[in-house]
């Protein structure tokens, strides 16, 4: 259901989306080979960002989407309307596609199996409006590997609580499984990569405040929902947060997490 969707649907939080594919921008098309022509349908589009990068980086795609929110599905016309692209962009359930069997040439898909408590069922439909020889592309992340230097107890438990909010309509630490998702749903010819990311003070400061500053803006939102749901300490959880936020400017600071990509072809 949208309302137990971990991240709303405010306009500051279209705005993270907007930025958050920027920051991206590389690893999204990394290993696509899209051509001018083919058709792509972005399965949990959101604000419509991720097929704007897309289309920057695969001049002459013809682009889709679905989003089972109306307020997302607005921004993304919206926002491609302002880069001068046109999308087919529905509201509607991941679950249950209203295009015909075989319409795409390719199917991408990004922080979006995390929030699936049964992601087969929207594997099996991406597989039914995938055209034969047509390719799926997921990108998700472990939300557990997301760890720092120094350690802290209250950041320790600040994590646990974002696995645990993620787990309660989703899954935090989908990014390990979706290479074997992929073969389990009948694709063939599977690629999965991780990319580690690792950031420290000194020579990588800036790219360390940014990382933080780019985890925040996910997390400190989710924190009522910590308190509310889970029960979690809500001092704690602002300790973690404090935390967090002082790496950047401490010399011993780092910051690492992973995130999973992977590839697969429908036969
Ligand atoms: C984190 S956003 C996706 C971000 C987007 N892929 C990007 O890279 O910018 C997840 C989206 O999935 C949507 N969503 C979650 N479950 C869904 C479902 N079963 N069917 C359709 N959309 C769903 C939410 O409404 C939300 O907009």
């Amino acid at each position: 259901m949208s309302d137990n969707y971990v991240h709303g649907y405010s306009p500051e939080e279209q705005q993270r989306l907007v930025e958050q594919s920027e920051r991206w921008n590389e690893l999204i098309p990394h290993g696509l080979n899209y051509q001018a022509g083919q058709s792509v349908l972005e399965i949990g589009c959101a604000a419509g960002t991720t097929l704007g990068i897309l289309a920057q980086q695969f001049p002459g795609i013809k682009l889709a989407g679905i989003d089972f929110n109306a307020e997302q599905i607005n921004f993304a016309t919206q926002h491609l309307t302002e880069l001068g692209l046109s999308a087919d962009l529905r509201i509607e359930d991941a679950n249950h596609l209203s295009w015909e069997d075989e319409s795409f040439d390719h199917i991408f898909i990004m922080w979006f199996v995390e929030h699936l408590d049964e992601p087969l069922g929207v594997l099996a439909e991406a597989s039914r409006v995938l055209k034969p020889g047509g390719s799926i592309s997921l990108i998700e992340t472990d939300y557990s590997s997301y760890q720092v230097a120094p350690r802290s107890a209250d950041y320790d438990c600040l994590n646990q609580s974002l696995c645990q909010l993620f787990d309660l309509s989703g899954n935090a630490v989908i990014g390990r499984e979706i290479g074997a998702l992929l073969h389990q749903a009948g694709f063939s010819q599977v690629i999965n990569e991780v990319y580690p990311l690792h950031f420290i003070a000194g020579t990588q400061a800036e790219e360390l405040r940014s990382h933080v500053e780019y985890t925040l803006e996910f997390i400190e939102p989710m924190i009522p929902d910590m308190v509310e749901k889970l029960n979690a300490d809500q001092r704690t959880l602002e300790q973690g947060v404090a935390h967090l936020r002082s790496i950047s400017a401490r010399e011993n600071g780092a910051l690492s997490h992973l995130i999973y990509k992977a590839i697969g072809i429908k036969q």
